[in-house]
C-alpha cells in the first residue's frame, strides 16, 4: 500500500540520509517505496517546494545538499523517541493560532499526542486575552493535544509539565540555565523567552482534552519585539549568541514533554512540581499579584501547592492561595 504523503517524504528523506554516498537513484526510491518512478518524482518536487534543495543527476540519481530550518513532520520525525507525543503532526505555513487549530481538531476526536504546529500564526494568543508575536522562520509554535484520564482541577497541573519540558530543552540544546516564573513563563536573566498557553474541554468531572500551547522565542532579533511589549523578553539567540535550529529543538521539546507526561501518569504532579520549583526564583522573594481585578495583592511568595496555585504570605500573616494573575518582583528584593 502506498505511504500517506508524509510518511512517503520521510522516507525518502531517511533514504538519503543513509546513503553512504548521498546519491539515491530514482529506481531505489520507488522500490523501497512501493511506488511508481513519477510518485517519487512527485514527491521530490514537493520536498523542493517545502525548500529542501534536492540535486538530480542523470544515471546517479538523487541527493539532498540542503535542508530547510522549518519544524516539519518530515524533521521533528528523524530520530524522534516518543511514545505517545508527536506521533501525528499536523505542520501549517501559516495558522492563525495552532492553540485554535489543535482545539478544533480535539473536537473532532484526533488522538491524545497529536502537534499542531506552525511557521507562523497570524493571530497567536497570549494568556488573559494576548497576543503572542508569531513571526515566520524565526520561533516554534506548537501545540499539543492531550487526553489525560483525569478531573478538571488537575488540568493546570500540566502547564509547570510543560514550563519544565521547555527549560530542560533549552538547557539540553544550549547549556543556558533557564528559570520559572509562576504561573506560566519561562525565563533567561529575567527575560521571558517561552510562554505557555493551556486550554481544556472538560465536563463537570473528568477532562475531554487538554491543548498545551507553548510559545518559544528561538531566533528572533532584538529589532522583531515590539517596543511596548509588556514584560521585558529575550530569544535564545539573544541570550546564548547561536542560532538553534527549529527542528532540533521541537524534537528535543517533544521528547521532554513524552518523558514528563509519562512520569505523571505514573507518579502524579508531585516529582513536576517539585522539579518546577527547583528552579523558580520566586521563592522567598517579596511579589505584587495582580488577578485581574485591578487591586494587587503584596507578600512574600511561599511556594506553589499540588495544584499549581500560588502560596503568598500576606503582610498580616495570613496565607493566601492565587489561582491566577501577574506577579512582579518589588525592587526590595534588590536590596
Ligand atoms: C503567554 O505567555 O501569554 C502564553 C503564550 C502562548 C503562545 C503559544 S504559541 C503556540 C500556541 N498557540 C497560540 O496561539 N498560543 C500558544
Amino acid at each position: 500500500m502506498p505511504l500517506p504523503a508524509t510518511g512517503a517524504r520521510e522516507a525518502i528523506l531517511g533514504l538519503f540520509r543513509q546513503a553512504s554516498e548521498g546519491f539515491v537513484s530514482g529506481a531505489r526510491l520507488s522500490e523501497a517505496l512501493g511506488v511508481s518512478r513519477t510518485a517519487v518524482w512527485k514527491q521530490i518536487r514537493q520536498l523542493r517546494q517545502l525548500g529542501y534543495r534536492i540535486e538530480a543527476i542523470p544515471s546517479r540519481g538523487y541527493r539532498l545538499c540542503a535542508t530547510p530550518d522549518l519544524p516539519l513532520a518530515e524533521e521533528l520525525h528523524t530520530g524522534l523517541s516518543t511514545r505517545i507525543i508527536g506521533k501525528e503532526i499536523r505542520y501549517f505555513t501559516e495558522t492563525d493560532s495552532t492553540n485554535r487549530q489543535a482545539y478544533a481538531l480535539g473536537e473532532a476526536g484526533a488522538g491524545e499526542g497529536m502537534i499542531v504546529i506552525a511557521d507562523r500564526q497570524s493571530a497567536g494568543k497570549g494568556r488573559l486575552g494576548r497576543t503572542w508575536i508569531s513571526p515566520p522562520g524565526v520561533n516554534l509554535y506548537l501545540s499539543v493535544l492531550l487526553r489525560p484520564p483525569l478531573p478538571p482541577y488537575a488540568a493546570p497541573q500540566l502547564t509547570f509539565l510543560s514550563a519544565l519540558a521547555v527549560s530542560r530543552a533549552i538547557a539540553a540544546v544550549t547549556g543556558l540555565a533557564p528559570t520559572h516564573k509562576w504561573p506560566n513563563d519561562v525565563l533567561l536573566d529575567g527575560f521571558k523567552v517561552a510562554g505557555l498557553l493551556n486550554e481544556m474541554s472538560a465536563e463537570s468531572d473528568r477532562i475531554r482534552f487538554v491543548v498545551l500551547g507553548i510559545g518559544v522565542n528561538l531566533n528572533m532579533t532584538a529589532d522583531q519585539f515590539p517596543a511596548d511589549l509588556r514584560a521585558p523578553a529575550t530569544s535564545l539567540l539573544l541570550a546564548g549568541g547561536r542560532p538553534v535550529p527549529r527542528a532540533l529543538f521541537g524534537r528535543t521539546l517533544l521528547e521532554q514533554l513524552d518523558s514528563l507526561y509519562a512520569e505523571y501518569l505514573r507518579h502524579g504532579p508531585a516529582p513536576i512540581m517539585a522539579a518546577w520549583e527547583a528552579h523558580c526564583d520566586l521563592v522567598g522573594k517579596a511579589v505584587t499579584v495582580d488577578e485581574g481585578s485591578g487591586t494587587a495583592l503584596r507578600g512574600t511568595v511561599v511556594g506553589i501547592d499540588r495544584d499549581g496555585a500560588l502560596l503568598l504570605t500576606l503582610a498580616d500573616g495570613s496565607t493566601e492561595r492565587i489561582l491566577a494573575g501577574d506577579v512582579r518582583l518589588l525592587p526590595e528584593n534588590n536590596q
